[in-house]
């Protein structure tokens, strides 16, 4: 165990971020299962099996090599855990095929929705992924291998508009202008190591100073290959939909403008002032409760530790249970 209070995941070599909050999160939601749709090394799949036995996981990955590792770690549990590999833009479709492929003995109600954004440590680790600017590998930066489109494609077909924008947005890169100018002057580029020069190259000198100057490209080219907003935006969405009362939706998220969607996104569910107005008493309730006011984040011991945890960011809301008559039952479905 590590002071974060969850095992790492030796072998996949992903130390999971915010382990303790994560359980207690989840302690309260009623029997049934829990969907965790980043599942990656499956350390807080594990956890969450090993804090509550009458649950049952399902865990979706898009990349098959987590998927591997994440049956690999759940066999112990049996039938409690599947894993399925798809992707969370399309959550309740990948969850009800999953469903009725390994009913559950427990019941079908979805309980607990899990997204731990972004990428693993293996992802970025593997030098062949091609998703750092610390090796030499071809610009790939897919997190499913089996999808088209890749880094390479993204940097060499994109006008230098196209491009501009993404970098500002996504990477939040004051240079993207100049960045995206010299990759167009530069192309055709194959691998990280040209990208990095070129980057480096559109630079000021004095700037290059603060780290590598191609973190903030990388990160933005690695949303844009993975589709990464748009895909928390429709799965946010799913879970809304899936998730029965009592049960919760927990994201953790490591960028700011996925940051921003979840807390967005779960504002919109939980406050009063977002549904139409109709006279006190008597207009529509929001369906889900904030549980978290603010964003939780690591605590310092866990960010000496494991220094990804450091930008984590955990938001969560809760179905509400039916209330009839001041009291609060179960509502089915
Ligand atoms: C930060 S890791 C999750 C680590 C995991 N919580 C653990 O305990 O090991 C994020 C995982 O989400 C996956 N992922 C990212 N975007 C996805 C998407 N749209 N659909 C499915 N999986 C996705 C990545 O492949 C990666 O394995």
């Amino acid at each position: 165990m590590r002071p974060g209070g969850g095992p790492v995941v030796e072998d996949f070599g992903h130390a999971p971020v915010l382990v303790r909050e994560v359980v207690d999160l989840f302690a309260p939601v009623p029997a049934g299962v829990i969907v965790d749709a980043t599942v990656g090394g499956a350390g807080h799949a594990a956890a969450l099996l090993d804090a509550r036995s009458d649950i049952s996981l399902l865990g979706v990955d898009r990349d098959p090599i987590a998927v591997e590792a994440a049956r690999a770690r759940l066999a112990r549990f049996g039938v409690r855990a599947h894993v399925a590999r798809g992707v969370f833009g399309e959550l309740e479709e990948v969850v009800r095929e999953a469903l009725r492929r390994f009913p559950d003995d427990k019941g079908d109600d979805i309980v607990g929705i899990l997204f731990d954004l972004g990428v693993s440590s293996p992802q970025l680790d593997r030098p062949e992924r091609g998703f750092s600017y610390r090796f030499d590998a071809p610009l790939d930066m897919r997190m499913d291998s089996g999808q088209d489109l890749t880094a390479a494609e993204v940097v060499n077909t994109y006008d230098e508009k196209r491009l501009s924008q993404l970098i500002r947005s996504y990477g939040e890169e004051r240079f993207a202008r100049s960045i995206a100018r010299r990759i167009v002057e530069a192309r055709p580029l194959s691998t990280t190591r040209e990208l990095v020069d070129v980057i480096r190259s559109a630079v000021p000198a004095r700037f290059r100073r603060k780290g590598n100057p191609a973190r903030l490209t990388f990160q933005a080219l690695r949303m844009e290959v993975n589709r990464e907003l748009p895909n928390l935006a429709s799965g946010l969405d799913d879970s809304v939909r899936l998730v029965a009362p009592g049960g919760r939706v927990v994201a953790i998220a490591y960028h700011s403008l996925e940051d921003r969607m979840v807390k967005e996104r779960f504002l919109d569910i939980t406050e009063v002032d977002q549904l139409p107005v109709v006279l006190p008493g008597e207009g529509p309730e929001p369906e889900f409760d904030r549980v978290t006011r603010r964003a939780v984040k690591a605590q310092a011991d866990e960010i000496d530790s494991n220094p990804r945890s450091r930008s984590a960011r955990l938001r969560a809301v809760e179905r509400r249970r039916k209330m009839v008559r001041g009291s609060t039952v179960q509502r089915a479905g």
